[in-house]
């Protein structure tokens, strides 16, 4: 019997995919990245873009991602080859597999390193280490964290250790039972930080510097950033996804789960920032302060509330739980790739993998601790914006294109089993809107790539 004869590990619960996909959705891009990055490109006109891009790409590039994985029953490599095939296609689109796998590893390589920071945050907090300290000192203890590469080097390798832990217990028993638990702990946090930032100052600054959308014209930069960061924070062309859906039971609904699982991750993310916000500006903080900035502001709001250390404690716990749960679905394309394809066992793929990984984000953790730069940029940051700003769109439009114009009709209206508008509205969503919005961009941006 061949692998692809073989029935497919399936989700155990009926919660199972959304559970997982919602934790590979919500992540540090939600409680980390997108806060800094609003505050780097201004606020709501970043905002307004980047909501745009999850709508006419995000949702549809999902759906798509979904149905091939689900109907190609394989990792990503595996699962576009037999689309196209099915189809009568040529077996090249497989790159896009390829091309997702590389993403994966790559957005690992760097996440796991500010996955760490969140562990070092929870041991500072439960060690004392923040105690008393002011805006100044926030600042200096973030940058002492990050130029001890053994401090960096450590959490990160605890983090990379974890994640192949997890991934090596499969999918039920290692991901799927450790998502069920972690996610509905986070949104409680973060539910009770927003309360107490409601009564303490600088609600309304946060709020109007989120949603005023007339906040003035976002650069070409903050575009790019924000249709790449619609990427990242739906775990789109990054093989996780795919690689989660092709556990989906044919019974599931494809666009439901997609609706849930991207609003679930939208929520948290503007949860995050109204978390967030209110702490920068009723400190005199720079909203444009860059990764550091929730380790810098956080802790200061912690400080000043009842009961503090225990609520850090609390909130280090939950992001890095929402760390792990994305982190092992960065992995799982490549290890259930070696293990369909290559014959490994699932514990000696998560492994070798980790092994690997290990490498390229020690170069990376020593790059950025030493900020040694390459055209002005350090290999963690170059990781980061290669996968966000160029592989990923152009995976997304890859498939986007594969599923709209090649692949036979009457697949993905089975597979999708859609209302048949709806069905008309994701068809022109991903032969038009989702391509030319993601070219528009990319045109737009064509002066960044010169350098
Ligand atoms: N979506 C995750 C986050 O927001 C990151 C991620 C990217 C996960 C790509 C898997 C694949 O943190
Ligand atoms: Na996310």
């Amino acid at each position: 019997m061949t692998s692809s004869e073989q029935p497919r590990v399936q989700w155990l619960g009926r919660w199972g995919f959304i559970l997982a996909a919602t934790g590979s959705a919500v992540g540090l891009g939600n409680i980390w990245k997108f806060p800094y990055m609003t505050g780097e490109y201004g606020g709501g006109a970043f905002v307004l873009v980047y909501l745009a891009c999850i709508l006419a790409v995000g949702v549809p590039v999902m759906m798509c991602e979904i149905a091939f994985g689900r109907r190609g029953r394989g990792s990503p490599i595996d699962a576009f080859r037999r689309m196209a095939k099915e189809s009568g296609r040529s077996p090249l689109w497989s790159i896009l597999g390829w091309m997702s796998m590389l993403s994966g590893f790559m957005i690992l390589s760097f996440y796991v390193i500010v996955a760490g920071w969140s562990f070092a945050y929870l041991w500072k907090v439960v060690s004392g280490g923040l105690t008393g300290a002011n805006v100044g000192d926030m600042v200096a203890i973030f940058e002492a964290n990050n130029a001890n590469p053994w401090n960096l080097g450590g959490w990160s390798t605890m983090v990379t250790l974890v994640t192949m832990v997890i991934v090596g217990m499969g999918v039920q028993k290692g991901i799927e039972r450790s998502v069920g638990w972690m996610m509905p702990g986070l949104v409680v946090m973060l539910v009770i930080l927003i309360v107490y930032n409601v009564f303490s100052g600088g609600f309304g600054e946060a709020v109007s510097f989120l949603f005023s959308f007339n906040a003035g014209s976002l650069s070409s930069a903050g575009m790019l950033a924000a249709l790449g960061h619609a990427f990242f924070t739906l775990s789109l062309a990054a093989g996780a996804i795919l690689t989660y859906g092709s556990y989906l039971p044919r019974s599931a609904s494809i666009g439901r789960t997609t609706l849930s699982v991207a609003l679930a991750d939208t929520a948290v993310a503007l949860m995050a920032g109204l978390a967030i916000f209110p702490v920068i500006f009723s400190n005199g903080m720079d909203p444009g302060e860059g990764p550091g900035l929730i380790f810098m502001s956080l802790p200061l709001a912690f400080q000043a509330m009842p009961l503090g250390t225990l609520f850090g404690v609390l909130f280090f716990v939950m992001l890095s739980m929402a760390a792990l749960t994305s982190s092992i679905s960065m992995v799982e394309a490549t290890v259930s790739w070696l293990c369909d394809s290559k014959g490994f066992s699932r514990r000696w793929a998560a492994w070798s993998s980790g092994i690997v990984l290990w490498f390229i984000s020690t170069l990376a953790m020593l790059s950025f601790s030493a900020d040694w730069a390459v055209l002005g940029k350090t290999l963690f940051d170059w990781l980061d914006y290669l996968t966000s700003r160029l592989l990923m769109p152009l995976g997304g439009l890859g498939t986007v294109v594969l599923a709209g114009f090649f692949i036979r009709n009457e697949v993905m209206r089975d597979e999708l089993a859609l209302p048949p508008l709806i069905y008309a509205l994701w068809l022109i969503m991903v032969r038009y809107v989702s391509p030319l919005g993601i070219l528009i961009v990319f045109v737009d941006a064509l002066g960044l790539y010169s350098i």
